[in-house]
């Protein structure tokens, strides 16, 4: 069910919850029918996100919301405080709250941020469920004071059509591999491109040839489904600067020859077209968005499957931009598809260029699941792209592009190998794509740790994250040339 964010000046009659915003100091609401000496007996202090449901004899369930002291009350905070509200409400249909307006104090980043904290807590993939969960959360009214409710509307309208970018990239991460092939996924960026204004073309594997695309046919040669490289472009009328987005869109990630063990990660390779879904919904927002800057997208799309026609070790590959690399592991794909999506936005001369992969388990040990691993060729750009990814709450940690390393991809008979030995894993990766940036300033973001959370918190659900989906759209519509 998708959740509906409208604002108004009063609660609509038929709200059957009512989500009060408590401080951690100072007055309590009086509609909240509580003392704070009350509210501390029951363990409730108005830590940000805190919630204390309070149900009545009749009427509308009241549900306290923490928002701790003024100085807390950030953006990301008050994200995590409505993520809070929404999974306190899941079982009410229509909230009233004035979260987005804690003590007339609104701002359209706070809304925006209450807004996208709301959906993104309330998603849940149920496609593939026989027994579909009924009710639910369908509608917010975000309260608001006739001072705050232009700002609260104009939030709350990009908080949600943010939110329901990353609903889309969930969506299609979440696909189980038979039901979203690189063929669907091109598909449904046809779509897409059709009903926000981007344009689109669509290559398959008799052009890959044509042009070159050693990398992309050589994952896809073990595969009966074809592969697709999608070009996305938007175009305003005079644009500020031109950023290209790469993602890497491997459908399903099997390893290939160097098949991977059947774990629990194995079942998670779903989603390693989890970089591709973030460019496709974030382009998708940024008509409606009105981004002043032109965006390139780039979809590598194919699975990485073995059978009798697989690339094997010992394989060489040759890439769009003429380089080689010899595969010494064909579960090193990601890198193989990247290296001729990169090469083909180096040709467009962009100002700037991010991929963003699903690229290896090193920079899940280093990081963790809430971190993603950044590296580039240029300082401000990387800079700009970890800034943007902190003023959205998606956290990312630089790591090193230490050319010294490139050694170890190596090659006797091609330019490099595909691997570059068991440490290091995130930064020799970035070092293999680095050959295929030419001197464009390019970041590199290895989501492969924060593609998926394993419980509900804050504004991630169980399941796919889309993670990236929103620091892209803050870094291309803030995007300046420098
Ligand atoms: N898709 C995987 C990386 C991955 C791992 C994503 C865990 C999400 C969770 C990638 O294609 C891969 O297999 N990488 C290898 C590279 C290695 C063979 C050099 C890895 O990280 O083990
Ligand atoms: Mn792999
Ligand atoms: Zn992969």
């Amino acid at each position: 069910m998708t959740l509906t964010i409208d604002v108004a000046r009063s609660a609509p009659r038929d709200a059957d919850a009512v989500g009060i915003p408590v401080a951690s100091e100072g007055t309590v609401s009086r509609s909240l029918g509580l003392t704070r000496a009350r509210l501390a007996e029951l363990g409730f202090e108005g830590k940000p996100g805190q919630t204390l449901v309070i149900p009545t004899a009749s009427g509308a369930t009241v549900i306290a919301i923490g928002v701790g002291a003024r100085k807390d009350r950030t953006p990301a905070a008050m994200r995590n405080a409505a993520a809070a509200l929404a999974r306190a409400a899941a079982k009410c249909s229509t909230l009233a709250t004035s979260l987005a307006d804690v003590d007339g104090e609104a701002s359209r980043a706070t809304a925006q941020a209450v807004a996208e904290g709301l959906v993104l807590a309330s998603y849940r993939f149920t496609n593939h469920k026989s027994d579909k969960p009924k009710g639910g959360l369908s509608r917010v009214v975000l309260l608001a004071g006739s001072a705050s409710e232009a700002t609260v509307r104009a939030g709350a309208q990009r908080g949600s059509l943010i939110a329901g970018a990353v609903t889309t990239a969930r969506d299609l991460a979440n696909t189980p591999p038979a039901y979203l092939t690189a063929r669907h996924l091109a598909e449904r960026a046809e779509e897409i491109a059709a009903a926000n204004g981007l344009e689109i073309e669509v290559f398959g594997k008799d052009e890959l040839e044509r042009m070159g695309c050693g990398g992309m046919l050589g994952v896809n040669q073990g595969s009966v489904e074809p592969p697709r490289l999608v070009k996305l472009v938007y175009r305003p009328r005079n644009p500020s600067g031109h950023v290209a987005l790469v993602g890497k869109g491997v459908m399903y990630d099997s390893g290939g020859i160097s098949l991977k063990p059947s774990d629990g990660m194995h079942v998670m390779m779903k989603m390693d077209m989890s970089g591709a879904a973030a460019v496709l919904a974030a382009m998708s927002t940024l008509k409606a968005l009105r981004c002043k800057t032109q965006v390139t997208g780039y979809l590598c799309c194919t699975d990485n499957l073995p059978s009798g026609s697989a690339f094997k070790l010992g394989d060489v590959l040759t890439f769009r931009n003429g380089k080689t690399a010899e595969i010494h592991n064909t579960d090193a794909e990601g890198r193989l598809v990247l290296a001729d999506g990169l090469s083909l936005a180096v040709e467009d001369k962009p100002d700037a260029i991010v991929d963003i992969a699903t690229l290896t388990g090193a920079v899940l040990s280093a990081l963790g699941t809430r971190i993603a691993g950044v590296l580039g060729n240029d300082q401000k750009w990387v800079e700009r792209v970890r800034a943007a990814g902190e003023r959205v709450d998606e956290l990312m940690w630089q790591l090193p592009l230490h050319r010294e390393y490139r050694k170890l991809l190596d090659s006797n008979v091609a330019d490099m190998k595909n691997v570059g030995g068991p440490y290091g894993g995130a930064i020799t990766a970035a070092l293999f794509l680095n050959e295929f940036v030419a001197d464009v300033p390019w970041a590199h973001l290895d989501i492969a740790g924060t593609m998926n959370s394993d419980s509900e918190d804050g504004w991630l659900s169980r399941g796919a994250t889309a993670f990236g989906t929103r620091s892209l759209i803050e870094l291309v519509t803030s995007f300046t040339r420098s």
